[in-house]
């Protein structure tokens, strides 16, 4: 496990603990979910679990998947009366099974090899819903990495011809946000 990240993470939600207070789902996914061809979702760097839980909600099964400890034990205490599957893993090195969901969601974290990875598993007609930072002159938060901020449309380049593009958007981030930033959110079906 990628120490270094599962540190700053914990560290990050113990300081500003309001990280992980209940937020609204990214509406990409409430509006394309009900398009996904069954009831068995994954999560990927889940965090809060805003999406987790609105997919638990809508009747999904879902596998969630985080790096840190303090995300997974405050989700943990609201996931009880749900069908929810909670795993602390590090999503460098995790791949999906193969052909096990119906839609994976990956929202507000970039990691362009676990996309390639995740987009090889999938099944026919399931769905990929990938939403997070790109570039802009104008975002406020200046430090970023530039390797985690994706560049002008690049989210429609990082899918093959398997894939068939049903929404994508370029779009300011959420008020709720601590920093305004420019995000791209993308969901494409695999044929
Ligand atoms: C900005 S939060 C996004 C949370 C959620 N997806 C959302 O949109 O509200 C990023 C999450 O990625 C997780 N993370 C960072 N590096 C990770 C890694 N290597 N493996 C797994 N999770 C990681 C962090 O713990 C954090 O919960």
């Amino acid at each position: 496990m990628s120490i270094k990240d599962k540190e700053k993470w914990d560290t990050k939600y113990q300081q500003k603990p309001e990280l992980l207070s209940t937020r609204p789902p990214s509406s990409m996914l409430v509006k394309y979910c009900d398009r996904a061809p069954g009831k068995k979702a994954l999560d990927l760097a889940c965090g809060s679990g805003r999406h987790t839980l609105f997919l638990a909600k809508q009747g999904f099964h879902v596998d969630a998947v985080d790096i840190s400890s303090v995300a997974l034990s405050h989700l943990r205490m609201k996931t009880q009366e749900y069908d929810i599957t909670l795993t602390q893993s590090d999503l460098d090195t995790f791949t999906p099974h193969k052909e096990a969901y119906d839609l994976i969601v990956m929202t507000n974290y970039l990691d362009r090899a676990l996309i390639r990875r995740t987009s090889e598993t999938l099944k026919k007609n399931a769905l990929f819903i990938v939403e997070t930072y790109m570039q802009h002159p104008e975002n406020e938060k200046k430090e970023t990495n530039p390797d985690f901020l994706l560049a002008p449309e690049e989210l429609k380049s990082l899918f093959d011809t398997d894939f068939t593009l049903l929404a994508y958007k370029e779009f300011w981030n959420e008020s709720h946000e601590i920093y305004r930033m420019r995000k791209q959110a993308i969901v494409v079906q695999k044929e």
